[in-house]
């Protein structure tokens, strides 16, 4: 892929709102993740785990994301997966320790960008999800309580008509500096 195919992969990618329902086929689902689960991580600590349900179980699991007139569309994904932090490893622990911060957070952004933007190369639209209740997803994905869970990606396939939108982003003099 050039750097224009891969710019153009970007510009595509956005929060969809409204899916069609259709359920992602777990085939799919896995050779997604598989490929984000590419993503970089300090250490190579990998201190993550996607938990991810389809079928009837978006439904149960929807309400997660949901309240407030929050993430309605949730239910209609055709997949969800939960971004949870797993299992670190000694070397990022100790780093994350001398320089003043846990990589974990960090890893799993990184992560979930991997994420939305294989999905979107595999033909799958997206919206990440971080108006999420940790505490109702820990139960009902049966996971320890107080896992962190920054978001829930929801992945599917959009809604007959949904547009393209154009990309609303501060301006390169405002968030890049060369030095
Ligand atoms: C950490 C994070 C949490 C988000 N949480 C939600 C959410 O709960 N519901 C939602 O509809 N969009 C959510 N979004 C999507 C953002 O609103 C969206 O990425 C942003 O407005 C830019 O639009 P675009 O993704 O279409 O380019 C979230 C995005 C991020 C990165």
């Amino acid at each position: 892929m050039n750097f224009e195919e891969l710019k153009a992969l970007y510009l595509r990618r956005q929060s969809c709102r409204a899916f069609s329902g259709a359920p992602v086929p777990r085939e799919l689902l896995e050779k997604v993740c598989s490929v984000a689960l590419l993503a970089p991580s300090a250490c190579n600590a990998q201190p993550w785990k996607l938990v991810a349900v389809t079928g009837e179980n978006v439904k149960k699991i929807a309400p997660c994301m949901q309240g407030m007139g929050m993430n309605k569309f949730a239910s209609d994904a055709g997949a969800l997966v939960a971004v949870c932090a797993g299992r670190s490893n000694a070397s990022a622990k100790a780093g994350g320790k001398m320089v003043g911060t846990d990589f974990t957070a960090n890893d799993l952004g990184i992560l979930t960008a991997h994420l939305v933007l294989a999905a979107e190369a595999a033909g799958l639209a997206s919206c990440i999800l971080g108006w999420r209740s940790e505490k109702k997803l820990c139960a009902a994905l049966s996971l320890p309580e107080k896992t962190y869970i920054p978001v829930v990606v929801a992945l599917g396939y959009c809604a007959d008509g949904y547009a393209i939108r154009e990309k609303k982003r501060k301006p390169l003099e405002e968030t890049f500096t060369l030095l």
